[in-house]
């Protein structure tokens, strides 16, 4: 080993006297030497041997700590690496054109020219715009492929005559509406029966929780339900966001869940059998969940939709508006302690209503249901004509009889879907049955068939 060091020094004494042109040990005969007359065995050794670094001041730091030896240079710190801005790298094949392009009024794509240089014969300008997105377009910049920009726009359409530009270099430009699309595709309507013991998979999603899909197929993508754990307690790694969503229900089934939302007061904690109703856009923040097994059941529409952190609002808002809208929605926060029971739709059943149809002016309804007390279950067959009716089942057991779909035994953590007339029958219903149904529209129609035999 000790040959590979000298012959590491050696190398690495080589490299720093042709770093240096001219200096002492530049061409020194005695320091050549001993390279040739060992460079075989440095050879044989070169694959023991770690890589010389390749940096002379790396170099020197190297060599002193193979040798132990005190270095007389000053001890620099470590310099910090401090990112003042950012820019994007675009090739240019003439700069003049290409500023044009970008400031020209007449094209009105907003942005401006910073710097620009060598005066003489720019070979490199710098151009910002919209809040601060930096281009650098530069006549040395490898041509890799048309880059694209995208200019977000609050009506696309009537500013400009094309949706896609390109610039004299090539960089494509689109222009896309600000705003991101909610696109809500027509519900397939079909009878889904998702249980527990399924053993659907458990995706770990956004912030850490872990997600399990409580409607295979979505429905054609017109709704998502999940089932969601947040595995450990304490704080949730959460920012400030907002979901653009048609409707969103966060139902805590168990453990608890604090929360926080725009205009709403002070941080609350969400309690098993509590509700709220997220409208579309209204900013809000997960803080943190209780210990043990923390459940929600969240119901979205459509199945896709964006979340977006917002990185400027601070939770709590100053501002106490109950009765703001987003989009035609209030905030709605239905408590367990304050239920209110009477009939439900299917007669030998009572519901709780969460005020959801009331807050969203009719686009959904939530209602908690469970045998009525002291009433002998009739078992009725009924069919309905909501777009969606999701049912996630909260406790206790029932059986589910659909129209060609056999029967099946759902219990606690089972979810099933219903599509519009089709015959349906609930039959061996626990006194601790309890169902958790969420309908888009809020109001629909129930139709009892009473001669039905139960449907198989
Ligand atoms: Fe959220």
């Amino acid at each position: 080993m000790e040959l590979c060091r000298v012959g590491c020094y050696v190398e690495l004494i080589q490299y720093i006297s042709r770093s240096k042109e001219n200096s002492v040990n530049n061409g020194q005969e005695p320091l050549v030497r001993l390279v040739d007359g060992q460079t075989r065995k440095v050879a044989a050794d070169r694959a023991a041997v770690p890589s010389p670094v390749q940096h002379p001041s790396e170099t020197r730091r190297f060599i002193a700590g193979i040798y132990n030896l005190s270095t007389p240079q000053r001890k620099r710190p470590e310099p910090m690496m401090k990112i003042e801005s950012a820019e994007i790298l675009l090739p240019s094949k003439g700069i003049a054109e290409d500023v044009e392009f970008w400031t020209s009024a007449a094209l009105g794509l907003g942005f401006r020219m910073d710097t620009i240089y060598p005066a003489d014969d720019p070979q490199v300008a710098t151009l910002t715009g919209h809040g601060g997105l930096r281009m650098r377009l530069d006549k040395a910049a490898p041509i890799t492929g048309p880059a694209t920009v995208r200019l977000l726009c609050s009506d696309p359409d009537s500013e400009f005559q094309a949706r896609e530009l390109t610039s004299p270099s090539g960089t494509r430009v689109e222009l896309v509406s600000a705003e991101a699309p909610m696109l809500r595709p027509p519900t397939e309507h079909a009878f889904i029966a998702r249980r527990l013991k399924d053993n659907a998979p458990w995706i770990v999603g956004r912030a850490g929780m872990h997600y399990r899909d409580l409607i295979p197929g979505r429905l054609g993508g017109a709704i998502i339900a999940s089932h969601i754990r947040i595995p450990d307690a304490g704080p949730v790694p959460d920012n400030v966001h907002y979901h653009t969503v048609g409707f969103q229900l966060i139902h805590c089934h168990a453990g608890w869940v604090r929360l926080v939302y725009e205009d709403q007061g002070e941080p609350f904690i969400l309690r098993a059998g509590d509700s709220v109703i997220q409208p579309p856009q209204i900013r809000h923040r997960v803080l943190e969940s209780s210990g043990g097994l923390q459940v929600i059941v969240e119901v979205g529409v459509p199945a896709e939709h964006l979340t977006t952190i917002d990185h400027v609002m601070t939770l709590p808002t100053p501002n106490y508006r109950p009765d703001r809208e987003w989009d035609g929605q209030k905030f709605v926060h239905s408590r367990l302690e304050d239920a209110v029971w009477g009939p439900w739709r299917v007669p030998g059943f009572e519901a709780r209503d969460t005020g959801v149809e009331d807050g969203t002016k009719g686009v959904a309804a939530v209602r908690v249901v469970r045998p009525a007390t002291g009433v002998e279950q009739a078992e009725l067959v009924t069919s309905h004509d909501s777009d969606i009716l999701f049912t996630f089942v909260l406790s206790g057991s029932c059986t589910l009889h659909g129209e060609g779909q056999g029967s099946q035994t759902l219990s606690e953590g089972d979810a099933y879907t219903l599509p519009p007339g089709h015959k349906t029958c609930l039959t061996d219903c626990s006194a601790d049955l309890s169902l958790l149904e969420v309908s888009l529209p809020g109001r629909f129609n129930t139709i009892v068939h009473p001669h039905d035999k139960l449907p198989v």
